[in-house]
Formats: structure tokens, C-alpha cells, sequence
């Protein structure tokens, strides 16, 4: 059976807004997800990490420079000088020429804030650091919320991963990185199929440097494992189409606009 998350979905690809569609709007802001959401997006993609008062903030860096006219490391910082920032001061649309949300009140979302926000909407999270206890922060408070059967959770941290599992372990997570390459390798020598996964949910690049990761053989092999497959971050139509023909089940992508568009939704 597929996970909870995934069980109210038909045999229609997912839509996932990456960053909440960085690519419309600045990313992982409750702006953005709010205009995800209006678009009609299956699920909204975004990066968790700890604030110095041990609050679940929503931020892809290790610092807040690039997304917002603050600077320094998002753990040197308290949730209340977090969210003094603003977080749209460095979205340009034209690369540079304009900034079109800057003091428009955009800021930096708690994850309880997304979750309250959000009820409904399936989300793609990503655990952004090792730090042991930010796991059972997360199964914490998605128990609070009531929303384990509304997320699937990913991270490049196997470790953190295995220990989330061990705290909400009906909560839907993609594979890490060790065990893609597991997949991957026994794929090639054609044991793929021998595997059985402690995951629901294979998020992967179509390519890693050389590597073509999301290759027919693999998707075939986790369909047969009963995986659900999403590829990232996909931006261009051609390449969307490329991949949904090969078998993805969903589009990580930061213009939600053209999947949805490919598809014939909006
Ligand atoms: O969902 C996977 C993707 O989000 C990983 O890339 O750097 O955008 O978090 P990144
Ligand atoms: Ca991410």
C-alpha cells in the first residue's frame, strides 16, 4: 500500500513545488507556499534547520545571506533576530534588475507556523542537519499538529534518517543518499529487485556529476519495489516530459507553473 501522504493521490504525476516554487516566488516563505498552494500543487517542498533557540525554522542555507538582507549562519541566530529578516530582500525575477518583494513583509516561517498555515497540504520535508535531536523535534511536533500522514521526510543524512524512522516510523521517508546508492549499484548488477527498502519515496537528480542516476532500468526497479519516484529539480518542459515518459511519478521542480501547465491543469 502506498504511504498515507501519498494515498489520496490517482495515478496523475505529483507536482512538487520546490522551495515552494523558488522560481515564481522567494523560496520557503509562507508567501510562497500560500501561492503554491493557490496553483494547485500536490505537495510543497522545504528545508528545515535549527535556529540557535532550537526552534524548526524553514531555510535551505547554512547562513542567511543569499536569501535575506541579513548575514551570518542560521544556527548562530535566535528565532526572534531569524525572523527580523527579510526573507524576499534578494528575489529577483531578472537577475538583478529588480527586487520585487523586498519590504513587502516576507520573512523567514517557523515549521509550526507552516504547519498551521497547512493542514491539508501534503509536504516534502528535508531534515538540512545532523544535529541529533532535530528528529524527534520534527515527529514531536508533527504529532501536535496531527499531520504524520501528511509528510514525507528526506535528508542527505542517513543517520538522521534512520533516527527518524525509530521516532515516527509510520511517517512516509525518501531514501538517503547511502541507500540510492545501494539502489543504484545493485541495479546494475541486477539485483535491484532483492532489496527491501526501509523507505516509501525515492527523491533523486536524473544525474550526479557523470552518474546518470534516474536511468529506465532504476525507475523500472523501484516500481517493482513499489517506490514512488520523484526527480529534482526539474525546470524545463522538454526534460519534464523526458522523465515522466521514462516513469517518474513526480516533478520536483521550481516553476510548478510549467508541470502543471505540461499536464493540462492550469
Ligand atoms: O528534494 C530534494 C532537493 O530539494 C534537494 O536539493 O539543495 O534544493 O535542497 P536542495
Ligand atoms: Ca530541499
Amino acid at each position: 500500500a502506498p504511504p498515507a501522504v501519498l494515498s489520496g493521490f490517482s495515478d496523475q504525476p505529483l507536482v512538487i513545488a520546490h522551495r515552494g516554487g523558488r522560481g515564481l516566488w522567494p523560496e520557503n516563505s509562507l508567501f510562497a507556499f500560500e501561492r503554491a498552494s493557490s496553483l494547485d500543487v500536490d505537495m510543497l517542498e522545504m528545508d528545515l534547520r535549527l535556529s540557535r533557540d532550537g526552534e524548526l525554522v524553514v531555510i535551505h542555507d547554512k547562513t542567511v545571506d543569499r536569501t535575506t538582507n541579513g548575514n551570518g549562519p542560521v544556527a548562530d541566530l535566535d528565532l526572534a533576530e531569524l525572523q527580523a529578516l527579510d526573507a524576499g530582500y534578494r528575489w529577483s525575477a531578472d537577475g538583478g534588475e529588480s527586487f520585487p518583494y523586498r519590504g513587502q513583509g516576507v520573512r523567514i516561517p517557523t515549521f509550526a507556523e507552516v504547519l498551521e498555515r497547512f493542514p491539508e497540504q501534503p509536504k516534502a520535508l528535508e531534515i538540512k542537519v545532523p544535529d541529533v535531536g532535530m528528529e524527534e523535534r520534527l515527529c514531536d511536533l508533527l504529532t501536535a499538529h496531527g499531520q504524520r500522514d501528511k509528510v514525507i521526510v528526506a535528508s542527505f543524512y542517513d543517520r538522521t534518517l534512520q533516527r527518524f524512522r525509530e521516532s515516527c516510523p509510520d511517517v512516509a521517508t525518501a531514501a538517503g543518499p547511502g541507500s540510492v546508492r545501494l539502489l543504484v549499484a545493485l541495479d546494475w548488477i541486477g539485483l535491484g529487485r532483492t532489496l527491501s527498502p526501509s523507505y516509501q519515496v525515492l527523491q533523486i537528480p536524473p544525474s550526479h556529476g557523470d552518474l546518470r542516476v534516474a536511468s529506465p532500468s532504476l525507475l523500472r526497479t523501484a516500481h517493482e519495489r513499489g517506490l514512488n519516484v520523484q526527480l529534482w529539480t526539474i525546470n524545463e518542459q522538454p526534460e519534464m516530459r523526458q522523465l515522466l515518459d521514462m516513469g517518474a511519478h513526480g516533478l520536483i521542480t521550481d516553476y510548478p507553473d510549467r508541470a502543471l501547465q505540461l499536464l493540462g491543469r492550469s
